[in-house]
């Protein structure tokens, strides 16, 4: 055996003392004792999957004052995360088959974790000629950063066909973008207005209607929503920001997000339907903006908020305060984004690649955007209390240790990897 890591395991929902042993990047055996050449016991520690990020956006190219596959990747390293899905509104957009093949040369060789590539296409041609490198197609009902945007049902609907007969997931910005309305807005609660919950109600009920069973609906702010997108057989993902701040929070233009944070009662209400499992993953839809581009007066500020490297941290010290099971936790950000997007990963079993993340519930401390790796400078999370992983294991290979990187830019496209 290369390599046996023992501490307390998560498997299935459950905390036991064990030991994981790999062979060339696999888990090959999982007992409660083994043997191997190298050893690493962390004690109590808690052992886990590492995570899966279904939505970040990296910025390359053309934004890269706002991050990179290098920084974006480094971020997500350190915040337990082995695996990010990239979206495509850069510039230019990820909307044909040269741009998706630029990026993927382009971002080559520079990541720590391995990654997938998001599409948005309103042409079934262009889909076809993207699908084989594509992790996923990705339509936005709503006008957000970037100028990609469908909202016409019978568009909609052709793609969701073409992505299904291509066997591609795809995942969705549920805002209808004719209940959203323009003007400049001055705070969150004016924000909230422009862009309100109907927007989100209606979009979801529009794919249910079109019967986009499969269909993944991004960050989800209302619990209802978790509800809806249940019953017509689509998943759901929520994010952070939506969970742990709303429009109380006192951010102002640094808040500014799309979809919007909702009220407090609809944050909590949220927050106890995705702790009792009624969301299907979680991703940070990690949007960097520079910190002096969300320094600015609330109505010219980009919206988007960054939240890679902290997002197992925070979720942590919610299991730690109680607030959140540890198993729902490992289930919506780490098996079931495996699962959906066919990596094998996100569970301690057998067979699975061995991503793991290693976690001391005796060392939390406070959120401090001076430490962090994204390039945009700040994170709505200051001061917050965060359990960042102490060790990261990505294939095998141990990439963070001491909470501190040690790794190399090992990260694969998962369309390449032979997993
Ligand atoms: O607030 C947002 N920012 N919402 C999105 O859908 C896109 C994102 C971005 O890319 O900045
Ligand atoms: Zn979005
Ligand atoms: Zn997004």
């Amino acid at each position: 055996m290369d390599l046996v890591l023992e501490g307390r395991l998560l498997i299935n929902g459950e905390l036991t003392q064990g030991c994981v042993g790999i062979d060339n990047g696999r888990i090959s055996a999982v007992k409660k004792v083994l043997r191997g050449d190298r050893r690493i016991d962390v004690g109590y520690r808690i052992v886990m999957p590492a995570a899966m990020d279904p939505h970040v956006h990296f910025r390359q190219p053309g934004m890269t004052h706002k991050e990179d596959f290098h920084t974006g990747s480094l971020a997500a390293l350190h915040g337990g995360v082995t695996t990010v899905l990239d979206m495509p509104n850069t510039n230019p957009p990820t909307d044909r088959p040269r741009n998706l093949m630029d990026k993927r040369r382009m971002v080559k060789g520079s990541s720590f974790v391995d990654y997938g590539l998001f599409v948005a296409t309103s042409m079934p041609r262009r889909l076809e000629g993207m699908a084989p490198y594509a992790a996923g197609l990705k339509i936005f009902m709503g006008s957000t950063t970037g100028s990609l945007l469908d909202n016409d049902d019978g568009s909609i609907r052709q793609m969701i066909n073409k992505a299904m007969e291509l066997d591609l997931p795809v995942s969705v910005h549920a805002e209808d973008d004719s209940l959203i309305t323009e003007g400049e807005a001055s705070s969150l609660k004016e924000h909230l207005q422009q862009r309100p919950a109907e927007a989100e109600f209606n979009a979801v009920r529009r794919l249910a209607a079109l019967r986009a069973a499969g269909v993944n609906v991004c960050h989800v702010t209302r619990s209802e929503v978790l509800d809806m997108t249940a019953a017509a057989g689509m998943s759901s993902e929520v994010s952070p920001h939506h969970l742990l701040l709303d429009t109380g929070c006192g951010l102002g233009s640094g808040g500014k997000v799309n979809p919007p944070l909702r009220q407090p009662q609809a944050r909590e209400a949220l927050f106890r339907a995705a702790a009792v499992g009624k969301a299907t993953m979680l991703g940070s839809d990690h949007a960097p903006h520079h910190v002096d581009e969300k320094a600015e007066e609330f109505a010219l500020a980009p919206s988007g908020v960054p939240g890679v490297e902290t997002m197992m941290p925070l979720m942590m010290s919610a299991v730690k305060r109680g607030e959140l099971p540890l198993g729902t936790l490992a289930e919506m950000a780490c098996a079931a984004p495996a699962r959906r997007f066919g990596v094998p990963k996100g569970a301690i079993e057998e067979g699975m690649l061995a991503d793991l993340a290693v976690y001391d519930p005796r060392e939390t401390e406070t959120i401090d955007a001076s430490r962090l790796h994204s390039k945009c400078g700040w994170s709505p999370y200051e001061g917050r209390e965060a359990m960042f992983p102490r060790l990261v294991l990505m294939g095998g290979e141990l990439q963070l240790s001491r909470g501190e990187v040690c790794g190399e830019r090992i990260g694969r496209d998962i369309k390449d990897a032979t997993f």
